[in-house]
């Protein structure tokens, strides 16, 4: 399968990127294709000018690249911690960039965008992985969880990849070393779950 992995954070030292070498790890030992983006360390611009809106706006060449993954991609794993009920500024940029009109939805005709999107994603599924300080009882209770809505409803339900989860690992600051081990085991079990080694045909006698 073709999978996406894209990691925001900051720092090499951190347990996003510790989730990220675990996640694709996994995906390389089932023998998947994977395209690995690390937007800090790539210094990816989330900044959509105005030329890029319009749908069939010519687009630079790496934002071109990431819209033909995005659409190539059979399986989309997200990484990132949460930043205010919200991912880093780099990630809402990749979004606004490359989840565009054509590429990860459409309107049907006649629709000038006022009626509901069409999803145009393949992917079977999407998987997010986020990171934060608070229990998740406090996080749905007190803010409504809004990773929840933003990653599920309002992105990859809209553009057509019904097969979404989620894992909040909480609270990293307090964690212990052995909690932290047992969080990528259940990466990697996610990791297998959702995206196993393809069967190998049967050799005919
Ligand atoms: C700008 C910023 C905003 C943050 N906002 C929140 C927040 O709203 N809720 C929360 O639980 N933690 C918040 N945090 C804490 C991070 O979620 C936490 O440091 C991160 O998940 C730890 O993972 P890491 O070791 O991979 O950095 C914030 C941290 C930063 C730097």
């Amino acid at each position: 399968m073709n999978l996406s992995v894209i990691l925001a954070h900051p720092s090499k030292t951190s347990f996003n990127n510790a989730i990220a070498e675990a996640s694709v790890s996994e995906l390389r030992k089932n023998d998947h294709d994977i395209i690995f983006h690390d937007l800090y360390d790539e210094k990816f611009d989330p900044i959509l000018p105005k030329e890029e809106i319009p749908k069939d706006a010519s687009l630079p060449p790496e934002i071109g690249k990431h819209c033909k993954e995005l659409s190539a991609a059979d399986g989309i794993i997200i990484i990132h911690p949460n930043w205010w009920g919200q991912p880093p500024a780099i990630l809402k940029g990749w979004i606004d960039r490359v989840f565009r009109p054509g590429v990860a939805y459409e309107f049907s005709e006649g629709d000038k965008g006022e009626g509901v999107p069409v999803g145009l994603l393949k992917a079977k599924a999407a998987i997010v992985f986020n990171t934060s300080n608070t229990p998740s009882e406090r996080e749905l209770e007190v803010f409504g969880d809004p990773l929840e809505a933003l990653w599920k409803n309002c992105i990859f339900d809209l553009c057509g990849v019904t097969s979404f989860y989620r894992r909040m690992f909480s609270m990293i600051v307090t964690s212990t070393p052995e909690q932290r081990m047992e969080w990528l085991r259940e990466v990697r079990e996610v990791m297998n779950r959702y995206f196993p080694r393809a069967e190998q045909p049967r050799m005919n006698q």
